[in-house]
């Protein structure tokens, strides 16, 4: 690494254990988990606690471009190659609305078969997922303060669809512009995302993640023509119960997307680009977006019930599905380590399926 580099080595030390730290993930966890039941009550189904309903189930290849220059060419990127990838579109609620209820959108990937050490507890899994929305900064700094929101958020599941509804298209009303809302919601504010293509998203990790040598967030941005058009671009949620998988599905009937990867290196300012602070905007003046690898997903059946199944059901995301290199970082990160999995374990146990670890596209159902 040169010496005279603008950018935050990584080590150790750029993360900051908080004293309660455990006690705090605890708490969440359970939080999550008791979401988790009381939906699986209503629904006599357990679905994710949050981003529950799913959009469009894709198949992709991620290309890493070549000749990258050395602070970019780390981890998965560090050498050119291309690699299966699966991506499920979903949005905010726990609950199964209606999709005229609007809400922030999720963007999961798994990349799979990867090259490299994992990270301790996942031996034998060679995915590397990135868990994103469609944002750049988280509505909590800490793991502290999202469990006080997600405790108000909890209260808010026996609200009805009527009610979200009307908050939503109130919030479309006042603000059609709004970026990330409540992700994960913190009070029914978090319903009230603008009505526009979900395809024309861009999505990032909010939180940082060890990058190789250095730190950065990764994001996902509509590259080629095609999705770019969609980008603003505004929909009619009330055309049908599930408008969005409808759009996604229309476009993928006949239409190829590909997405920019893209990576904002931390610099050495740990005023402006805080590993500890979710809630801060890392400014982009300073250290911009630079494209690192393409993500190709061709024409086809983006929720064919087989494949809805499948991935909905036994297939887990999680940002502690990584390689060492890109170990996440952060309060808000670790807190997800056992949040997620014990999610994942609670739903496959009461829906009795088998967890699976997909090292192939040809392991996804069309
Ligand atoms: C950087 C901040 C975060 C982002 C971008 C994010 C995004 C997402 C997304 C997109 C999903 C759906 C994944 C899928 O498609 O399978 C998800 C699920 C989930 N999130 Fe987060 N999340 C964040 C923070 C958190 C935190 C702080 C917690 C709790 C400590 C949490 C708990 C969960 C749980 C339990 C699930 C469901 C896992 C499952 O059952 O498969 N998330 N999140």
């Amino acid at each position: 690494m040169p010496l005279t580099t603008p950018y935050l080595p990584y080590s150790a030390s750029v993360e900051v254990i908080a004293p309660d730290e455990a006690q705090t993930f605890t708490q969440l966890g359970e939080t999550m988990l008791a979401i988790t039941r009381t939906m699986a009550d209503r629904y006599r189904h357990a679905y994710r606690p949050v981003h529950a309903k799913s959009h469009g189930v894709v198949k992709a290849q991620l290309e890493v471009m070549q000749g990258l220059p050395e602070e970019l060419a780390q981890g998965l990127f560090a050498k050119p190659g291309t690699y299966d990838a699966l991506m499920r579109f979903s949005t905010n609620p726990g609950d199964m609305l209606a999709d005229n209820v609007s809400s922030p959108r999720g963007l999961a990937i798994k990349v799979m078969d990867v090259n490299g050490r994992t990270l301790p507890g996942i031996d034998g899994h060679t995915s590397q997922d990135f868990v994103c929305v469609n944002g750049d900064v988280f509505t909590a700094p800490d793991p502290k303060a999202f469990l006080s929101q997600i405790k108000t958020f909890q209260k808010t599941l026996t609200v009805s669809e009527g009610v979200k509804h009307a908050v939503s298209v109130a919030a479309r009303a006042t603000n059609a512009a709004i970026g990330v809302v409540g992700l994960h919601s913190a009070s029914l504010e978090g319903v009230g995302a603008a009505a526009t293509h979900p395809l024309g998203e861009s999505f990032t990790t909010v939180s940082p993640l060890r990058y190789g040598d250095y730190v950065a967030k990764i994001g996902f941005a509509p590259s080629n023509a095609a999705l770019r058009e969609l980008t603003g671009k505004s929909i009619d949620l009330d055309e049908s119960y599930n408008a969005l998988r409808d759009k996604i599905r229309a476009f993928f009937g006949e239409s190829t997307g590909v997405w920019d990867v893209k990576v904002q290196l931390a610099l050495a300012d740990e005023k402006n680009f805080p590993i500890e602070k979710a809630d801060t905007r890392w400014p982009e003046d300073e250290s911009p977006w630079r494209v690192v690898a393409r993500l190709t997903a061709l024409p086809q059946e983006s929720y064919s019930d087989a494949r809805q199944t499948f991935v909905d059901e036994q297939v887990g995301f999680t940002p502690w599905h990584a390689l060492e290199a890109h170990r996440p970082l952060g309060g808000i990160m670790r807190s997800r380590k056992a949040a997620y999995e014990e999610a994942q374990k609670y739903r496959a146990q009461r829906n009795a399926r088998e967890r699976v670890e997909p090292v192939s596209l040809a392991q996804i159902p069309d």
